[in-house]
C-alpha cells in the first residue's frame, strides 16, 4: 500500500472515557493525506509498511484533533482580565475590545494568529464567536479558509443593553449574516455559519426569533451563552418576564434543536436541562473560563445522566489559554 507512515504513542478516543492505545503504534495516511489505519507497531506492521516512508515521532502522543467548542475570536488579546465577573466584565473589557474589531487589518493580524495557535495547540475544529462586524467575520472565514481549518464560525448579534456600536437593528443584522451564511455555509465542506446571538440579555424578543427563523430556513447552527452568571439570569428574567425561565427564552424563540450549542449552562433547574434534552441542543462546558470569572460550576454528572451532549470549549478570553 501506498503509505506514509508515523510511529509514536498512537491514542483514539472510543467514548466518554474510553480510549485505545497503542504504544509503540502506527498511523497510516495514504496519498490524499487521509488516515487509512492505526495499530500496533509490530512485526506484521513491520512487514505490511515495509516499503513505506516512516516517520518516527516518539515519544510524542499521536491522537486526533481537539475540537474546541466554543471561543471569542476578537477576545484573543484580551485573556486574564481578572477582578470582576460577567457582566462587569463584558462592559470593562470585552465590549472595548469587540468594538476594535471593526479595524479590518486588525481583525485579519488576530485571525491570522488564531487559527496559527489553534493549529499549534492540537485544535484541528472549532466553533467561533465573531464580532458584530461583517468585514471582520468575513475575514475570519478567509483567514480560516487560507489554512484549510474546519470551523463554524458567527457574526455576533445584539441589538440591546451593549454600547451603541455594538449594536445593529434586526433586520440588518440578520441580512448580513444571510450574506455570510449563503457565502460560506458548507464552504469545502469545511466551513459553516451559526447564527450567534450573544445572549439573552443583549437580544430582543424579535432580535433572537429572527436568528432562530435564518438557521431553520439556512439549516445553520445557532451559538449562544446560556445561564453562565446568576446576575445574568436574574437580568433575564426581568427582561423577559413572560418567560419563566432563561432556557424557555430560547425555546419559545425557536433557538433550540440539533444544530444549536449552548455555552455554560450553569445555572439550570431540572425543566430546564430537561428542555436541553428534549430539544436536540448541544452544550459547551468552559470550565476555565467558569473558573476565571467565578460563574459557577456546570452539573456534568446530571448531563451525562440525561444524555445530553457535552463537549469542551475554551471560551477564550473569558478561558486563558487555548
Ligand atoms: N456572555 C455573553 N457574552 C459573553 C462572552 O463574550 N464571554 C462569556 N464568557 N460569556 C458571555
Ligand atoms: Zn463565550
Amino acid at each position: 500500500m501506498q503509505a506514509d507512515v508515523h510511529l509514536g504513542r498512537v491514542v483514539t478516543p472510543l467514548g466518554s472515557g474510553e480510549w485505545q492505545e497503542f504504544s509503540p503504534g502506527f498511523l497510516a495516511v495514504n496519498g490524499d493525506g487521509l488516515v487509512v489505519s492505526c495499530g500496533p507497531w509490530d512485526d506484521a506492521a513491520r512487514q505490511r509498511f515495509s516499503q513505506a516512508d516512516v516517520v518516527d515521532h516518539s515519544p510524542c502522543l499521536i491522537s486526533p484533533g481537539f475540537v474546541d467548542v466554543h471561543l471569542h475570536l476578537p477576545q484573543l488579546d484580551v485573556r486574564g482580565m481578572a477582578g470582576y465577573r460577567l457582566l462587569d466584565w463584558l462592559n470593562r473589557y470585552i465590549y472595548p475590545a469587540e468594538m476594535a474589531f471593526q479595524d479590518t487589518d486588525l481583525a485579519r493580524r488576530v485571525s491570522q494568529r488564531l487559527f496559527r495557535e489553534l493549529v499549534a495547540n492540537g485544535i484541528t475544529t472549532a466553533a467561533i464567536y465573531s464580532s458584530l462586524h461583517f468585514e471582520a467575520t468575513q475575514i475570519a472565514f478567509e483567514v480560516a479558509d487560507d489554512v484549510g481549518y474546519r470551523a463554524i464560525i458567527g457574526k455576533v448579534l445584539m441589538d440591546r443593553n451593549a454600547p451603541d456600536s455594538l449594536l445593529q437593528e434586526p433586520e440588518a443584522a440578520i441580512e448580513e449574516s444571510l450574506v455570510l451564511c449563503e457565502r460560506w455555509h458548507g464552504h469545502e465542506g469545511r466551513l459553516f455559519y451559526a447564527f450567534t446571538p450573544r445572549f439573552a440579555p443583549a437580544c430582543s424578543q424579535k432580535l433572537l426569533g429572527m436568528a432562530a427563523e435564518a438557521a431553520e430556513i439556512q439549516r445553520a447552527y445557532i451559538q449562544t451563552h446560556l445561564s453562565e452568571n446568576r446576575a445574568e439570569v436574574e437580568l433575564v428574567k426581568s427582561l423577559f418576564p413572560q418567560y419563566p425561565s432563561y432556557t424557555r427564552v430560547y425555546l419559545e424563540t425557536g433557538l433550540l434543536g440539533e444544530r444549536t450549542v449552548v455555552g455554560h449552562a450553569i445555572h439550570l433547574s431540572e425543566e430546564e436541562l430537561g428542555l436541553l434534552r428534549s430539544s436536540g441542543t448541544k452544550v459547551a462546558h468552559c470550565p476555565s473560563s467558569n473558573l476565571f470569572l467565578h460563574s459557577g460550576r456546570m452539573n456534568l454528572p446530571a448531563m451525562e445522566d440525561l444524555g445530553i451532549p457535552v463537549a469542551l470549549g475554551s471560551d477564550i478570553g473569558a478561558g486563558p489559554t487555548l
